[in-house]
């Protein structure tokens, strides 16, 4: 089934079962490999992406749910002002340790900035809760959604 996905700003026509979760969709047919797979159960936060705005675990959400929607994935997230400030900071604060969660990380900071210019700790702790970094680079994170802010 042909399904209309407004991704990044672009438009993209893809042939595929409405059910599949958006992740496999930008992975998988789209190349776009920046979004990463953890649980698929959305438990960890790697598979983050915006829809309309808002954080959203690629990983359990049906392909079929973003038709009409503005996808924002890794890729794009540097072209909005608020994504720019945090990929920047990410690099001052020499956050990523392996990287593999970074990508989820950054999508979900920039969502929280974008609704919340200026998050104190509990805060940014309750919206970084759902994304779990197994090298422990939270409080790298946390400084950088600091600087970011500023
Ligand atoms: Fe989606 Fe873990 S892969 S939340």
């Amino acid at each position: 089934m042909a399904l209309t996905l407004k991704i990044n700003g672009v438009e993209h026509s893809v042939d595929v079962d409405p059910d599949t979760p958006l992740l496999w969709v930008l992975r998988d047919v789209l190349g776009m490999t920046g979004t990463k797979f953890g649980c698929g159960m959305s438990l960890c936060g790697a598979c983050t992406v915006h829809m309309n705005g808002n954080a959203v675990r690629s990983c359990v959400m049906p392909v079929s749910a973003m038709v009409g929607a503005e996808v924002t994935t890794i890729e794009g997230i540097g072209a909005t002002d608020v994504g720019k400030r945090v990929q920047e900071a990410w690099l001052s604060q020499q956050v990523v340790q392996c990287g593999y969660c970074q990508s989820g990380q950054i999508m979900s900071a920039s969502a929280l900035l974008a609704s919340n210019p200026n998050p104190g700790d509990a805060e940014i702790e309750g919206a970084m809760s759902g994304n779990i970094c197994r090298c422990g680079t939270y409080l790298r994170i946390r400084e950088a959604i600091k600087v970011a802010a500023k």
